[in-house]
């Protein structure tokens, strides 16, 4: 069993908990995730790591409740256990001293950005970060990213904390101003699909990270297989980190919407919205 020793409510829907899983704690790098059942009975939640704590065997993980199993997760209360935690999965994220490097975040995809945002400074690069969300209280994390970056810029739908707008208008200042070497972007996949077009007009290599449906995260359901660089990857295995200019994003765009109808509201206004701002 699986100790949930603290739990948090960050913003509204969103809750931190940190869960005993030793052996994770001690393997888990930048970009990993693990695989959650909250009892025998339920589905399989994929969340990234977020943080870790060796010495304490703890796993840091923040999630947005968007439906059922995550609703049943947002209950689970200190000193509950969950089934079973499985990980680390996925590829790690290539931590190296690039010079300097840009990371954008949106939403709950903040979460997920963190630990490369606290790894690539500590590997020693100048860190320029972009958070963006609808409104302040979503804006989450911002203490956390501001330690571990030379440059902190916020964004929001509503103007209520930082500049109103978008993270590629954002993007856009920065590589006016700056030779960034790489950058990260992880949120929304329409976010994702416009800050890939963002960075390839100033041809600086983006990596993204995909997270389509996953059951197994071995590579043996097939669930989250998405074409990458014209070939078929599974983001479990392979990913869920990919070069954002490979990742066919109309394919993969389509297939998140069968399961999220109201996501292809939510893009429309997003693509709107981008193409108002030139
Ligand atoms: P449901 O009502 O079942 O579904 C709501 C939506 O969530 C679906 O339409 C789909 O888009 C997504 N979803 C549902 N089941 C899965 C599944 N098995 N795999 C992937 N997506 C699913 N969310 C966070 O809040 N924080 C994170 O750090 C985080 N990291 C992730 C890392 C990876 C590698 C992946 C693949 C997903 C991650 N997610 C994260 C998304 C999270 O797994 C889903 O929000 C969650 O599984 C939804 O479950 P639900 O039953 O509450 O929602
Ligand atoms: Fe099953 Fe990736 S989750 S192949
Ligand atoms: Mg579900």
């Amino acid at each position: 069993m699986f100790k949930v020793v603290k739990r948090k409510e960050l913003a509204p829907i969103e809750f931190e908990i940190f869960v005993e899983a030793p052996r994770i704690a001690n393997k888990a790098k930048p970009g990993q995730f693990v695989i959650l059942r909250i009892d025998e009975y339920g589905e399989r939640i994929p969340l990234t790591v977020v943080d870790v704590d060796p010495e304490a065997g703890l796993v840091r993980l923040i999630f947005q409740v968007i439906g059922k199993s995550t609703a049943q997760l947002s209950k689970v209360m200190e000193g509950e256990s969950l089934a079973d935690v499985v990980g680390p999965l996925g590829k790690p994220t290539d931590i190296e001293n690039f010079g300097t490097v840009m990371l954008v975040g949106g939403g709950v995809g903040i979460a997920a950005l963190f630990p490369i945002v606290k790894g690539l400074k500590e590997a020693g690069n100048r860190v320029i970060t972009i958070l963006g969300a609808k409104t302040k209280d979503l804006l989450i994390l911002r203490d956390e990213c501001q330690e571990y970056s030379d440059e902190l810029i916020l964004m929001t739908d509503d103007g209520s904390i930082g500049q109103k707008g978008l993270v590629t208008q954002a993007m856009e200042e920065v590589f006016g101003r700056e030779d960034i070497h790489t950058a990260w972007a992880i949120g929304p996949s329409i976010m994702m699909k416009f800050c890939t077009i963002t960075a390839q007009k100033h041809d600086v290599p983006i990596y993204v990270s995909l997270n389509p449906i996953m059951i197994d995260g071995t590579g043996m359901c097939g669930g989250c297989r998405v074409t990458v660089a014209d070939s078929i990857k599974f983001a479990c295995v392979d990913g869920p980190e990919f070069l954002g200019e490979e990742v066919d994003w109309d394919e993969f765009i389509s297939r998140m919407q069968q399961y999220r109808p109201e996501e292809m509201q939510a893009n429309e206004i997003y693509e709107k919205q981008v193409s108002n701002n030139g």
